[in-house]
């Protein structure tokens, strides 16, 4: 039994393995190839009408870009999978951190015309975690909120005090919504709702199995509540910041 059990389990790692490396080969050769036929239509006689050539090249560059976002998430997720992230845990203040989110985001809602505000109660308080990780947890929720909000939707970050002197934030958006049959595989890498409209706004699938990571390695919980058509909201409870 035990021995069966074991191989059923090597099996399901290895699926899992080799599902992965062909995402990733997948998702570097998308940008690639549009590189690559660019590049060959500008070789190709392309390079010598100005408008064209101008409108490629920003192409280009635009896949480029991407590439770049894809590596760094991969490098990020790998790390923190291996364990070679250490945490510098310090009693941090939500509302700064919050503020600090808010503002990297603002010109992206500004353009996609969606309300953006932030509702802390006084007195909250602090929670433990590493202040970068934790502002890299926020922005990539924040971000997805705002990316599947539809113009004159709204974002709101918001928290409040959960047991044990925990906290929790919740980060709320009147966008598309995940449906349930997605719901369970979404924080998985690469796993996404839509994958052209993912590409289309810039997302590289891996947000969220690095927020998960990273809200784990907080000794957090993650949990994601969605309704199709009306919004989505994601709860991050962490840590105390002060021995209770
Ligand atoms: N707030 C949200 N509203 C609707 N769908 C979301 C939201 N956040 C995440 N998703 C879905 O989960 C998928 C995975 O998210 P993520 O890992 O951040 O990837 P990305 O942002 O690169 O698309 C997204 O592609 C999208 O389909
Ligand atoms: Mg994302």
């Amino acid at each position: 039994m035990m021995v069966l059990h074991d191989v059923t389990e090597l099996r399901r790692l290895e699926q899992v393995r080799t599902e992965f490396v062909a995402n990733v080969s997948h998702e570097l050769r998308t940008p690639l190839t549009a590189i690559h036929g660019y590049l060959e239509t500008l070789l190709g006689g392309a390079l010598e009408e100005r408008d064209d050539a101008r409108r490629f090249l920003e192409i280009v560059f635009r896949h480029t870009e991407r590439l770049g976002r894809l590596l760094d998430d991969l490098t990020d997720l790998s790390n923190i999978e291996l364990g070679r992230v250490t945490l510098r845990l310090e009693p941090v203040r939500l509302d700064e951190v919050v503020d600090s989110v808010l503002a990297i985001i603002a010109p992206k809602a500004e353009a996609g015309r969606v309300a953006l505000a932030s509702q802390l109660p006084s007195g909250l308080p602090p929670v433990s975690a590493d202040r970068d990780r934790l502002a890299q947890i926020l922005i990539n929720l924040v971000d997805n909120a705002v990316k599947y909000t539809p113009e004159g939707g709204r974002v709101t970050v918001s928290a409040r005090p959960a047991a044990d002197g925990r906290v929790e934030v919740a980060v709320a958006d009147t966008g598309v919504g995940i449906p349930p049959t997605d719901l369970p595989r979404i924080t998985e890498r690469f796993y996404r709702v839509d994958k052209a409209r993912s590409r289309e706004l810039g997302g590289t699938g891996l947000g969220l199995a690095i927020v998960k990571h990273l809200v784990l390695a907080h000794a957090g919980e993650l949990a994601i509540e969605s309704t199709p058509g009306r919004g989505t909201t994601v709860h991050v409870t962490l840590p105390a910041g002060v021995p209770q």
